[in-house]
């Protein structure tokens, strides 16, 4: 952000970035290390620790989960011995046990996982990878109720059970840490699912207005530059996230804050006013918030794209798969890409993620949002799709 008048470093108010202080998350983070201290110890004498994570949207699970992770890692090295941690995201990722599979071989061994390998022999591959490294690894597995949602396969048995693999041996996996909104997945687990899921839960309650606050204040000033962010702007961003429709969302909270101050810099101030933040948050919610966006499908990015384009040409709250199609070619033709045959199977999982509403078999409109609030926000999304799309250029680029 060379030249930024409000930035110092806008990074870091996104998703991706993880801070190294996590204020309100201590509990958490010290349950997780004493749950994992003895494996720590002595892995070689170990048994594999599952829990589960759970609270709602934007309470802090998925980056206490790597903020533990990389400790873990740390603390390994420090003792002498190697472990990695192999996050999963299965909305990211996908829905299938094959795809996560070799994700996950391709983080821990890259060049091993071929399409010719089931996925039960990937994980025999992974274990055989470990054992003859002598590595250890701490998977987790994130958004775990949306795997489940779209699918039958029994991920959460497998990953508890890779360790009969090697029986008699040391355990290579230390633990499992699965992560969900709500209890609410457990229902659709069989019953031998659920036992070697354990009951260790740790729970991510909502975040209070002060206690956003406190978080907030951290990440403003590693984002802005000193004095961009007042202390009653700060107060009004903190107590819009904590309350409802948001109910303490924090990934919106810092989605204000980023299009607040693109919103400021855009118009030449040199600090972010009130008036900015209310104008950002009038267009925000319902939210699709920046890291939605980010780690979608790029195909996916632009069907989106697509649909949010065909409401505004139509001036509706619901469009025909016809009319996203037209507007999607269009969009793919702009941005020069080929567009996938297929736009269906995207549709869908867009209205999986609770992002695309289906009202009927030929109305698709964005979930909550309705015919005269339309305006208002599409612009922030399509704002959003940009900054992803263009992310993703860049990251594909500078991979060359
Ligand atoms: N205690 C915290 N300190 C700093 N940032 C936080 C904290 N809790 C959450 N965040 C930030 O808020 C956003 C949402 O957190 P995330 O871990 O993705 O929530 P969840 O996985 O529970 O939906 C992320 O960008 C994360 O970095
Ligand atoms: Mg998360």
């Amino acid at each position: 952000m060379s030249g930024s008048l409000i930035f110092e470093d806008s990074e870091k108010l996104s998703p991706r970035y993880v801070p190294k202080v996590l204020p309100h998350r201590e509990e958490q983070l010290s349950l997780l290390h004493s749950l994992y201290k003895s494996v720590l110890e002595n892995p070689k004498e170990a048994y594999m620790r599952v829990c589960q994570l759970v609270g709602p949207v934007g309470t802090g699970k998925t980056c206490t989960a790597l903020r533990f992770g990389e400790t873990v890692e740390e603390e390994a090295e420090r003792k002498g011995f190697k472990v990695k941690h192999v996050y999963l995201n299965c909305k990211l990722e996908g829905a299938k046990r094959f795809i996560l599979y070799r994700s996950m071989l391709n983080k821990i061994a890259p060049g091993t996982a071929t399409r010719s390998l089931s996925p039960e022999e990937m994980l025999t591959r992974l274990v055989q990878y470990l054992e003859e490294n002598d590595e250890y690894i701490l998977i987790t597995v994130d958004e775990i109720s949306y795997f489940l949602k779209s699918s039958k396969e029994h991920l959460i048995y497998d990953l508890t059970r890779i360790n009969e693999l090697t029986l008699g041996r040391p355990c290579r996996v230390l633990g499992v840490v699965f992560i969900a909104r709500s209890l609410s997945f457990h229902k659709m687990l069989e019953e031998s699912e659920r036992s070697t899921l354990g009951k260790i839960i740790i729970d991510f309650p909502r975040y209070s207005g002060e206690q956003i606050k406190d978080i907030l204040r951290l990440r403003v000033e590693e984002a802005f530059k000193p004095g961009r962010i007042d202390d009653e702007v700060l107060t009004y961003v903190s107590d819009v996230t904590a309350m409802p429709p948001i109910n303490g969302d924090l990934r919106v909270g810092l989605d204000l804050l980023l299009y607040a101050g693109i919103l400021a810099e855009r118009e030449g101030y040199d600090r972010v006013l009130l008036d900015h933040v209310r104008r950002v948050h009038g267009e925000t919610y319902p939210g699709i918030t920046s890291e939605d966006i980010l780690y979608m499908d790029p195909d996916e990015r632009l069907i989106l794209w697509g649909l949010v384009r065909a409401l505004r040409v139509n001036k509706t709250a619901y469009v025909s798969l016809k009319d996203i199609r037209t507007e999607y070619w269009v969009i793919c033709e702009e941005q020069n890409v080929e567009p996938v045959e297929e736009i269906e199977g995207y549709v869908q999982d867009l209205i999986y993620r609770g992002i695309v509403d289906m009202k009927s078999l030929t109305e698709f409109g964005i979930m909550g949002v309705s015919t005269e609030d339309l305006e208002r926000f599409l612009d922030m999304i399509v704002e959003k799709l940009k900054r992803g799309v263009n992310e993703f250029r860049e990251e594909t680029e500078s991979m060359g």
